[in-house]
């Protein structure tokens, strides 16, 4: 990834006929390999944010630019194709499907890629043996702890060497042990696969791990 420019991005919701500002001329410039955290408490627009940055959600004016190009004037294919190559994708409540063990989760996005199956099988091995779970490959996501089913996510998000990774409040429904491994985790596999890292929290041990902090609240960079 060379660059990630997020210039004016305002998204505005109508309630009860006013204009309700969840993000306000939001702008900031993000260095490849950082390991970036947005802050601010619930309601600032951490998640309206990074869904748009993911482009799962439109903005309502303003440009992301990645790499020079504008994700917010790409068609519904390209945004597909974008999300599904160049994109990892965290979320909090982990997002597994359940029907899949471990290893067919971390394999599913490489499937979809088009990767033959014994390659994906490979690597998904791989990013769950990184991730400390080499002896998980057959567990359905209910076997495996929290702290374990958002290690599982970490490698579906890392096994197609996407250039970014967004991660909403990955920690939120871990306690105090499992959140500081999985920063460390993130940590260790963006030096080995030079990813760049935007998350969103309001956990301390999150926000302290920064390399940046973007503090948002009310829509507003603080
Ligand atoms: N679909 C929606 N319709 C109306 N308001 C919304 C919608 N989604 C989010 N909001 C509002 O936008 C603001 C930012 O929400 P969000 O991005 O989820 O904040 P955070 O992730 O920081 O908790 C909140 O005030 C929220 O109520
Ligand atoms: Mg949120």
């Amino acid at each position: 990834m060379k660059s990630i420019i997020i210039k004016n991005i305002s998204k505005i919701y109508v309630q009860a006929n006013t204009n309700f500002y969840a993000l306000k001329n939001v702008s900031f410039e993000i260095v490849p390999k950082e390991f970036v955290v947005l802050s601010g408490p619930s309601g600032s627009g951490k998640s309206t944010l990074l869904n748009i940055i993911g482009s799962l959600d439109s903005a309502s004016s303003g440009e992301i630019l990645i790499n020079g190009e504008d994700i917010c004037k790409k068609n519904s294919s390209e945004l597909s194709n974008f999300r599904l190559h160049k994109l990892g994708f965290i979320f909090q409540s982990y997002n597994l499907l359940p029907v899949l063990t471990a290893l067919e989760n971390v394999a599913l996005s490489l499937d979809l890629q088009g990767l033959p199956k014994k390659e994906s099988i490979e690597r998904a091995k791989q990013a769950l043996s990184d991730v400390g779970l080499a002896n998980y490959f057959k567990s359905k996501p209910k076997e495996l702890s929290g702290g374990q089913q958002q290690r599982v996510a970490i490698a579906r998000a890392l096994v197609g060497n996407p250039e970014l990774i967004l991660a909403d409040e990955p920690t939120a429904n871990l306690d105090g042990k499992n959140a500081e491994s999985l920063i460390a985790i993130m940590k260790s596999m963006k030096e080995k696969y030079n990813t760049t890292i935007i998350a969103s929290s309001h956990d301390d041990r999150v926000i302290t791990q920064a390399e940046r902090l973007i503090k948002l609240r009310d829509g507003e960079i603080v």
